[in-house]
């Protein structure tokens, strides 16, 4: 069935996905699936303009004009203009190795097919070889036309990014001795949002193969896109194969690139003597959170001091004094007059994510109990950093906030769990990388810190 797409959104799918690959990745990457050593065809569902292909036919064993071994090879591609830059160089390809010139132009169309390799392509497990570079793109950031089409036709679980789907499909196109090679994004294999995703794939495959490329060095883009910014992307290489024959078995957990996830020594992890929250974002300052001015014109018991890391020393890390405030109210009493005036006149800067249908309450909920000295983790970070914290002050917007949770543990001692090189070497290798060299430390990721007292 032929989906009717809006050029504009062919072209706005096509703008946010084509990264391509350099010849020597695909080849090292075809050289890991083991193509052409074994019968069997290959497919790339995302060609863009065709180096994988390229390479996959370079490594053939071809007669001229034998369009018989070249249906070994196949593409697809959603955009027209990729597809014809595609075919030219197969067909380029072919005469170069002495086919006539009739043949390489049919033998280019019969390799690339244009079209949605989702709705369009195959369904079947006919591919032994399936090598490429999906498209990698959050569904929210999907044109509309392809988010109405995808959200009628694919699995829950392929939902989350298109490399999510190519995934799915490519696994399921696949045969049962089959083997699937991928550059992708390291995404799909760190992030919690794609835990469904890795339980279903693991179902059918696991990872044989796993590592980092290099951004920098490893794509061009096609001629049509500007030059400059390195990609925002942290690439891996994956080699995937049925799952009784695989090295790594994949399941909802994370699967770190840098080596696999450490079971921690003895079991322990920093959940079991730690507990560790997230600090409540309350919303744009000065609504609910204040500075020393509006501080003064508002009654004290219904302020908490509050802090950020622009309170904190980079170099020392140590915490300054407080200079903004919280306001604390409570879900059943209307606070004093001075605070909800204050609310009223400030709250037109709330955006729509943070306002309660109770008018005096923040976004998020203001710690209860804050009696006991604390660490602040900053969630946005190049290592992990342990900042203290005395009672009575309120870590906010999303910072991790740390406590003791058994009495026979220190807070001296989770801190120096968390300074710890095997920490920070654990944290590396486990750790969504951002860019820059910072790292996404999320509570669930600080929870699982091996810890063994
Ligand atoms: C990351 S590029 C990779 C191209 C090529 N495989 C390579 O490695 O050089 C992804 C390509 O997928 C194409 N694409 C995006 N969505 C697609 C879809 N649903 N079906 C087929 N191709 C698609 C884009 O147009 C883009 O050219």
């Amino acid at each position: 069935m032929i989906h009717l797409i809006p050029q504009k959104a062919l072209e706005a799918l096509h703008h946010a996905t084509a990264l391509y690959t350099v010849e020597p990745v695909c080849d090292t990457l075809l050289e890991r699936i083991g193509w052409p050593s074994v019968s069997g065809k290959l497919i790339d569902p995302s060609a863009g303009d065709g180096m994988f292909l390229l390479c996959a036919i370079a490594k053939l064993n071809l007669e001229i004009d034998d369009l018989d071994t070249l249906s070994r090879v196949r593409g697809w591609e959603i955009y027209p203009p990729a597809v014809e830059s595609g075919r030219e160089r197969i067909a380029q390809h072919l005469i170069s190795r002495g086919w006539t010139i009739g043949y390489a132009r049919i033998g280019a169309r019969q390799v690339l097919s244009q079209g949605d390799f989702l709705l369009e392509g195959p369904t079947e497990p006919e591919y032994r070889f399936v090598a490429g570079n999906p498209p990698y793109l959050r569904f929210g950031r999907l044109p509309d036309a392809f988010k109405d089409l995808y959200a009628a036709s694919l699995c829950e679980a392929s939902r989350g990014d298109l490399q999510h789907a190519f995934l799915m499909r490519c696994s399921q196109v696949m045969t049962e001795n089959g083997v699937i090679g991928f550059v992708t994004s390291d995404r799909w294999l760190l992030n919690s949002t794609a835990a469904n995703l890795r339980a279903k794939l693991g179902a059918r495959v696991g990872i044989e193969h796993l590592s980092r490329l290099d951004a920098q060095t490893s794509f061009y883009r096609p001629k049509d896109r500007r030059k400059g910014s390195p990609p925002r992307i942290h690439p891996v290489e994956v080699v995937l194969r049925p799952a009784a024959s695989s090295r790594i078995a994949l399941t909802d957990h994370p699967v770190s690139p840098d080596g696999e996830m450490a079971d921690p020594e003895g079991g322990g992890q920093l959940a079991d003597i730690a507990t560790i929250r997230l600090a409540p974002w309350l919303g744009p300052a000065n609504i609910f959170v204040v500075d020393q001015k509006t501080a003064r014109r508002l009654p004290p018991e219904h302020l908490i001091p509050a802090v950020d890391t622009d309170d904190v020393d980079p170099r020392t890390d140590a915490l300054s004094a407080p200079r903004r405030f919280a306001i604390k109210t409570d879900r059943h009493t209307t606070p004093p007059e001075a605070i909800t005036e204050h609310l009223a006149s400030e709250m037109h800067r709330m955006p729509k994510r943070g306002i309660r249908k109770t008018g005096w309450l923040p976004p998020e909920k203001v710690f209860d109990d804050l009696s006991r000295p604390a660490l602040l983790i900053p969630r946005i970070a190049r290592k992990v950093r342990a900042i203290r914290l005395p009672p009575g002050i309120l870590p906010i917007n999303h910072n991790l906030y740390v406590v003791q949770a058994r009495p026979d543990v220190t807070l001296e001692q989770i801190e120096a769990i968390l300074l710890s090189d095997s920490t920070h070497d654990w944290l590396m290798r486990n750790a969504p990388r951002l860019e820059n060299g910072y790292y996404d430390l999320r509570s669930n990721l600080i929870r699982r810190i091996p810890a063994t007292i």
